[in-house]
């Protein structure tokens, strides 16, 4: 899986286990980006449908929740992948952009995702293996990438992993049906279904995952767009069109209510922490109107760009964090005997340290 800013990886446990407990034949992941815990809702048995406005969150979602993996030749998959793996590098856009004109990339890598990609282009692009092929090669280049973790810069030294030769890996499908939808969670809240469960994990605050991830964004649309500034971010970066109201601090509240309110679901579970805009008491008023609120807390580390350190668009390290710790909350709302009982089962799986 790939480095994500707000990616739930130490919270997957607690979510999964309330799935179990709720005993969730379908669930919704409406914010779903690395789909992380849309796979872990759909290893306890529950038909997922996970919603995200990223391309490449799509990407991910048709790969690990609408693949069965059953249904997929696994033959003709490590074919393809031996096939891609073997390509001489062809720098193009990819590599011009992000290797030459920015340092996200060292050239030799960004020549083979270059050839890589044409050919999903060219010999794939009807093929059911797609998504699966391209979920391997955004996943290839995370693991020899030259950044912090998020790609509005990239580190002045190249980083150590960025030497390493671009390697396809096997994606790990998982076996069951699901459905991945891309679009605006506003939109889609109270028409993309009903579900057993619903899980929310919005922005919280002005950190846009469309400029932060712009390069996969770039790879999975394949357009080479224009691009501007020291990390060649894409020119429609600046549309409102790929700008969400839940990275806006006066509209973020609003379209969190209104989120909130329109998910059909029996369950509804919400994670946040505490570096959002909105204060704890009054995301739990926004809850309250669908019943029940339980709340979990605990201390979690920040993702690795805190961690590293602040760092200019030259990748230059330009001051230190204050804090590498922040807390996380998981609410739960429903019916109130249920969301004691699925309180007191996450408890157990609350991560310490
Ligand atoms: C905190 S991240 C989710 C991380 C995810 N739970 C994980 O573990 O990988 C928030 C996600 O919301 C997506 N997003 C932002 N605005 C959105 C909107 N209006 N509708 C749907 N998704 C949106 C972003 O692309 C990002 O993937």
């Amino acid at each position: 899986m790939i480095k994500y800013l707000g990616s739930k990886r130490r919270l997957v446990p607690v979510l999964a286990r309330i799935c179990e407990e709720a005993h969730a034949d379908t669930a919704l992941d409406l914010f779903t980006g690395t789909t992380r815990v849309a796979q872990a809702f759909k290893q306890r048995g529950a038909v997922v449908t996970a919603v995200d406005t990223a391309r490449y969150s799509e990407v991910f979602a048709q790969t690990y929740v609408a693949t069965d993996a059953t249904a997929v030749d696994k033959d003709d998959l490590i074919d393809a992948l031996a096939h891609l793996e073997s390509l001489p590098g062809e720098p193009g856009y990819f590599t011009e952009t992000f290797c030459d004109r920015s340092r996200f990339f060292q050239p030799f890598n960004g020549a083979r995702v270059d050839a890589i990609r044409e050919a999903l282009a060219r010999d794939y692009a009807d093929s059911p293996l797609f998504p699966i092929l391209l979920t391997s090669l955004i996943e290839a280049a995370d693991r020899v990438d030259s950044t912090t973790g998020v790609q509005m810069a990239y580190v002045k030294q190249w980083a150590a992993r960025s030497f390493n030769r671009l390697e396809l890996r096997f994606p790990q499908l998982l076996v069951g049906g699901g459905c991945a939808v891309r679009g605006d969670a506003l939109e889609l809240a109270g028409t993309v279904g009903e579900f057993d469960l619903a899980y929310l994990d919005p922005p919280y605050n002005q950190h846009r995952y469309f400029t932060n991830y712009h390069v996969w964004e770039t790879l999975v649309a394949w357009d080479a767009p224009p691009h501007y500034g020291v990390a060649c971010k894409r020119a429609d970066a600046r549309e409102p069109a790929t700008k969400t109201a839940f990275n806006a601090r006066r509209g973020m509240p609003e379209a969190l209510r209104a989120v909130v309110r329109d998910v059909r679901a029996r369950v509804l579970v919400l994670s946040y922490n505490d570096e959002s805009w909105v204060e704890l008491d009054e995301l739990r008023d926004i809850c309250a109107v669908r019943g029940a609120v339980e709340v979990l807390g605990f201390d979690s580390k920040r993702y690795v760009g805190a961690q590293i350190g602040i760092h200019n668009p030259l990748g230059e390290r330009v001051g230190t964090v204050s804090h590498v710790r922040n807390h996380e909350y998981v609410l739960i709302v429903g019916e109130r005997n249920e969301v004691r009982r699925l309180a007191a089962a996450a408890r157990e799986e609350v991560p310490h340290g």
